[in-house]
């Protein structure tokens, strides 16, 4: 390190806030503070204003109905497509030559679309799905990794009224299985493979494994030929090559079905406490519109502007920021098939130095891992056509924001940390850029119209510095409607903690702690259920619990998150083995083996600590916050509660060992 290095980096350490640079503000989309007085005096019409970012077929009646709350309506008697709204319309304006979607290849192969072409692709697809019985409101699955013909197939979906479901790549087949029985779906469009770090992986043989325990009959399956020769594998009697049925579609026009603003636009599944994955249901013109409005508010995006985020599509971050979002504004979205080090270190940067990225949206395991890898791999770029830059999925420490803004955006970009979640369709907490102070390591105070506030276990609004838990108390455009043909489930899990269902007042509680200073500014802590967040990724303890139990030889299980340096929390196992099973490395890789095959290679366990008991309270609980300390390597609280305090020493003499 240099002098000059060091003592910039002296001064950005003690530096606590950080004002939007001049020159971004002065083009900033949003860039009047009057903008939170103007929602909160006109809430609910204030929404208006994501309403009119789109297109309606006819308008609608009213904009927030909360008759039947919590089943809130938004933009009541409205109707509209979401593929005209990302597609045609900026077709019709003129923008047929602007590119749409600028795909990058691991291998280096690129692929441009403009929304011409797009919208071509979209048709054919669209007409193809018709042709093979695809009816308006029947939900087709999309097992797919980062290929354009993902986001290409869920455009097709919304053009004829089919709600998709979109599975990660990633995930196991166990898991395409459950969540294709859980939506009744009856279509899937899937790949032979993709690339990870140079090598071809089968994707098609996890596809077909998953069919297997599907347990309704499935009518057609479309593969997309992503591998060519480098996979051999063969198509069975309802399985169809993506390129053929397109081919014999080219041209077909498909008018755009009119749907109305509460018809589903897609389900997303999600983790939460128990082991069954809850399918989160969100709808066109509520979605759209608030989708729109925060790429507007908040990525600053425009229509000339290239933009990307680098979440994969097959999560909530890929639906809203590089699918519907930036395409209803008619911006340049940019998709990355691969990881951020293949072939080198400097993959991304590369990618933003080439296509002149402006705005660039990211999570904060991957800023800890480029700070790892050091500053000399973005420094070989020149990433002078960045203006924003972002991040969402979990807590940034304040080091790796500052790293990201000086070594990244060198000090010229605002930095936004976007709070929310799959359930709240797009951001929630977090800075407007043209606007406010930003102050690492705090997302910032709620977006205009939406009723966040950390409050204790009575509800009450905490004080400045204290923790709480963050509760929503007014609706938005982007929530979910319910889960999946679940309106139980939909109440207990995020309704029934704060609300008071007699008054008729309801609160929305998403299960994350908080602080919040004496400017409103809300630091999150952290989930306080059983959901750990790796890397970014949501998974439910319940669920890799389930996984190692269902392993030969393993009698119990807890599962927590402990502490990672890279990706934020890891998942631990505690197991007890069975009578009779040695509890040694054997076992141990099976356990890990389980959960990769029923969750997916993101939930595999860091480690597997065998104990003869679990520490448990005297009504039988396991003490899951003790587990956690012990995998996170903290000082352990008070164990004298425990039924067996004893075996706290022993597991972590154990974990210690290994
Ligand atoms: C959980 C939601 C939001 C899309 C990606 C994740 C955590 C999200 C932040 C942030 C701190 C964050 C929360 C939340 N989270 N963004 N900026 N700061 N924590 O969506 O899989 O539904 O997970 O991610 O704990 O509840 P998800």
């Amino acid at each position: 390190m240099t002098q000059e290095d060091a003592s910039l980096e002296a001064r950005l350490e003690e530096q606590e806030q950080f004002e939007p640079p001049e020159s971004f503000v002065e083009q900033a989309n949003v860039s009047d503070p009057g903008v939170y007085e103007e929602f909160e005096e006109n809430w609910p019409e204030c929404w208006e204003r994501a309403a009119d970012l789109l297109s309606w077929d006819s308008e609608y009646d009213t904009v927030l109905e909360d008759g039947d709350a919590p089943f809130y309506e938004w933009f009541t008697g409205g109707e509209l497509n979401a593929s005209y709204n990302c597609l045609d319309r900026h077709v019709e304006e003129g923008a047929k030559n602007r590119a749409a979607i600028k795909w990058e290849g691991e291998l280096g192969e690129t692929r441009t679309y403009t929304y011409g072409d797009l919208l071509n692709e979209v048709e054919a697809f669209a007409a193809t799905l018709r042709d093979l019985g695809v009816e308006e409101d029947d939900v087709v699955t999309l097992y797919m990794p980062m290929v354009p013909e993902l986001p290409i197939a869920m455009l097709a979906c919304a053009r004829i009224g089919a709600p998709h479901s979109v599975v990660f790549a990633g995930f196991s087949a166990d898991a395409l299985a459950t969540r294709m029985n859980s939506a009744d779906s009856e279509y899937l469009v899937t790949c032979d493979g993709y690339y990870r770090r140079g090598d071809a992986l089968d994707h098609i043989s996890k596809t077909n494994e998953g069919l297997e325990d599907v347990d309704h009959e499935v009518s057609d399956v479309v593969v997309v030929d992503r591998l060519g020769d480098a996979l051999d594998h063969s198509l069975s009697a309802n399985q169809h090559d993506y390129d053929d049925l397109v081919d014999e579609h080219a041209g077909a026009s498909v008018e755009p079905v009119s749907r109305d603003a509460e018809d589903m636009l897609f389900l997303m599944y999600t983790s939460g406490t128990t082991g069954q994955p809850k399918g989160v249901k969100h709808t066109t013109g509520g979605y759209l519109a608030y989708t729109a409005w925060t790429s507007q508010a908040v990525l600053d995006v425009k229509p000339e502007d290239t933009y990307w985020c680098s979440a994969d599509i097959g999560w909530i971050t890929g639906h809203s920021y590089i699918v519907y979002g930036p395409l209803a504004l008619g911006t340049t979205t940019v998709m990355y098939e691969g990881t951020p080090d293949y072939p080198e270190k400097d993959r991304l940067w590369e990618i933003v130095e080439k296509n002149r990225v402006d705005i660039f949206y990211t999570a904060p395991t991957a800023i800890r891992a480029f700070m790892k890898w050091g500053k000399q791999y973005p420094e070989r770029y020149d990433l002078s056509s960045l203006r924003l830059l972002g991040t969402v999925g979990e807590p940034i420490n304040p080091r790796a924001w500052k790293w990201y803004y000086q070594h990244i955006g060198n000090e010229d970009c605002p930095v936004v940390d976007t709070w929310w979640q799959t359930e709240t369709g797009g951001m929630m907490i977090t800075t407007l850029p043209g606007i406010n102070t930003m102050k690492p390591g705090s997302a910032g105070p709620p977006l205009p119209g939406i009723g966040a506030k950390v409050v204790d276990a009575n509800g009450e609004e905490v004080d400045a510095g204290q923790a709480g838990y963050v509760m929503v108390d007014k609706p938005w455009p982007g929530m979910l409607r319910t889960l999946y043909q679940n309106d139980d489930r939909f109440i207990t899990e995020y309704w029934q903690e704060y609300s008071d269902e007699d008054a008729d007042e309801w609160t929305y509680f998403p299960e994350d702690g908080a602080k919040i200073d004496d400017d409103g500014y809300i630091t999150i802590l952290g989930r306080v259920d059983d959901v750990v967040n790796v890397s970014g990724h949501r998974l439910g303890t319940m669920e890799i619990e389930s996984a190692v139990v269902g392993v030969e030889g393993i009698a119990e299980a807890a599962v927590v998150g402990g502490d990672h340096e890279i990706k934020g929390e890891a998942v631990y196992v505690y197991a007890i083995p069975e009578d009779g099973y040695d509890a040694g490395d054997e076992l141990a890789e099976r356990a890990i083996q389980g959960v990769v095959d029923s969750i997916g290679p993101i939930a595999k366990p860091e480690e597997v600590i065998f104990t003869p008991e679990l520490p448990k309270t005297r009504s039988g609980k396991i003490m899951r916050r003790l587990l956690e300390d012990i995998a996170s390597g903290n000082e352990l609280g008070n164990t004298s509660t425990l039924r067996n305090p004893d075996v706290v020493d022993d597991i972590a003499e154990q974990a210690e060992s290994n």
